[in-house]
């Protein structure tokens, strides 16, 4: 059976509006999901199988508030197999299905001494850093895909009110894409400042891609989960990453779940 129909069977009475990709520190989204239906990613054709610990594999559908939704729980990495396109697929199957959003977590090294651990950034802008597309070997000239307002400035201003009602800080900055699985050195933390990062992480980028190619509106969030390499004492792993991303995942998911929910149709 084809992805779609597979998708369309087990959750037949929803059509999802918004497709959502949760990185480390944002898995409890879906306890705001009502009506939900979990697809492990096993079940669904050319979906990736989700290879880093915290990440799940898994495709929810329900509903934010009023809001139809579709779930991503893990996307793959491009250092994990060295292929940036492994959310071609997933990304090409939700747009069918009907989102004509994408909104868009993960977690990232702060490059401001301002901007601390625990803190939430909306993506302006990204440096695509490794220079790598998902789109290569794509043809017709859709493929050559204008990246100016990549991040949808009426979803960011709509994300800026909702954080404001909230009461929520929300940082916005640049965020830069480090190929991983690495993480950087204090001499790259210092070049990525020089050239306008606010933060750095090893996603999202490639996914902000293929969905500008498909006609997708992009918005994306930022979990801080440290500072750069030697910007502070503290010693960077992927557990400390968890660990810091453990302890703000309520309210990060709070303001993610209420800025979804009143996401509006574009015109
Ligand atoms: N660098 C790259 N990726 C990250 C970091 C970092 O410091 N923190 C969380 N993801």
């Amino acid at each position: 059976m084809k992805t779609i129909d597979t998708i369309r069977q087990r959750a037949p009475h929803l059509q999802p509006r918004i497709a959502v990709v949760l990185g480390s520190g944002w898995g409890s989204l879906t306890d705001h999901l009502t009506n939900a239906i979990q697809i492990p990613y096993p079940e669904l054709a050319g979906f990736p199988q989700a290879g880093v610990a915290g990440h799940g594999g898994i495709l929810w559908l329900g509903n934010l508030g009023a809001q139809p939704v579709a779930v991503l729980s893990g996307r793959q990495h491009g250092y994990e197999t060295g292929a940036v396109d492994g959310m071609a697929e997933p990304l090409r199957v939700l747009k069918n299905l009907g989102c004509h959003t994408l909104v868009q977590t993960n977690a990232a090294g702060s490059l401001r001494p301002d901007m601390p651990p625990q803190s939430l950034m909306l993506l302006s802008d990204h440096i695509n850093l490794p220079q790598r597309s998902p789109l290569v070997g794509s043809t017709g000239s859709e493929r050559f895909v204008n990246m100016v307002d990549a991040y949808d400035p009426a979803l960011r201003a709509h994300a800026r009110q909702v954080a404001q009602a909230q009461g929520a800080t929300l940082f916005e900055g640049v965020y830069a894409w480090a190929f991983g699985p690495q993480f950087e050195t204090p001499a790259e933390i210092r070049m990525l400042r020089l050239q306008g990062a606010d933060a750095v992480g090893m996603s999202t980028v490639p996914e902000t891609i293929l969905a500008r190619h498909l006609g997708l509106r992009v918005l994306a969030l930022s979990f801080i989960t440290n500072l750069g390499a030697g910007m502070s004492p503290e010693k960077l792993s992927h557990a400390h990453t968890l660990q810091q991303a453990q302890l703000g995942s309520l309210a990060a998911s709070r303001l993610l779940a209420d800025i979804v929910a009143s996401i509006d149709t574009p015109s």
